[in-house]
């Protein structure tokens, strides 16, 4: 973390779990865990029909909602699909945008994150934009190369006064939902050529602002160790997310100086 230059954010991806009306008994239980202070945002990505609940139970505590994905099309005849001005309007702050999930259960390519994230940017929902190799492409020593593509590829288009409000976040697929999860200094390295990259289109000031969060098995006990890297700003945690013990004790590792 560098909280001089950049928003340290701790965000939770429900991911296809949780029920709308399980949202007010887990928001009551976090607040009892939830530290006394705290200098991170919070935000929790539910399935869309949960947002309202999620607004309502985390208004006094300041954790805000959002969602899991958008459609690419800004209104009209989409059957199924949500749109960027109805995820603002019901008031999501954040949408996950390129999930691996997404990418590889529905076909997402990394022009439709990019479609979808320029999208959210318009109607002023930041888009947490993920990125991140398979097991083969790190064996290949591919990481780098095809993280660095994308990036490039989901920013593209995007300005820098938009960059401001993206969020990216780092998610070794090898790493979701498996327990393995990266040392920090992988996870470091990464992140810091994800910088890198963006160092490289946008110039030093822009990089030095963005947030680039983990996600991979992150949880109580190795977030205080991921969190203490130079380029690592915070969390998209999955599983442990779901538990508010857990969830309370990843915010509070943020704290550290
Ligand atoms: P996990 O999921 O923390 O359960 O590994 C992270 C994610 O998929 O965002």
């Amino acid at each position: 973390m560098n909280r001089k230059y950049r928003k340290t954010v701790i965000a939770g991806n429900w991911k296809m779990n949780m029920l709308p009306s399980a949202v007010k008994p887990f928001m009551e239980e976090l607040k009892g865990y939830l530290p006394k202070t705290r200098v991170c945002d919070v935000v929790l990505c539910a399935p869309a029909i949960m947002v309202p609940a999620l607004i309502k139970a985390g208004k006094d505590c300041k954790i805000a909602a959002g969602a899991q994905d958008v459609s690419k099309y800004e209104k009209g005849a989409y059957t199924g699909e949500i749109s960027a001005s109805q995820l603002a309007d019901a008031g999501a702050k954040y949408c996950i945008v390129g999930h691996s999930e997404r990418r590889q259960y529905h076909g997402e390519c990394d022009m439709l994150v990019n479609a979808k994230a320029r999208a959210l940017l318009e109607k002023g929902v930041a888009p947490i934009i993920c990125v991140g190799e398979s097991l083969e492409q790190r064996e290949m020593d591919l990481t780098m190369e095809y993280v660095a593509y994308q990036v490039k590829a989901a920013l593209s288009g995007i300005d820098a006064s938009q960059l401001r409000r993206c969020i990216i976040a780092y998610e070794p697929i090898w790493a979701i939902g498996t327990g393995k999860t990266a040392t920090a200094e992988q996870a470091q390295e990464v992140c810091e050529g994800i910088r890198a990259v963006i160092r490289r289109i946008y110039g030093a000031r822009p990089a030095r602002a963005v947030s680039i969060l983990y996600g991979g098995s992150m949880n109580a006990k190795n977030a205080a160790e991921l969190l203490a890297m130079p380029d690592i700003d915070g969390g998209l945690i999955g599983g442990a997310s779901l538990k508010p013990a857990d969830f309370a004790a990843i915010i509070a590792a943020s704290n550290q100086e």
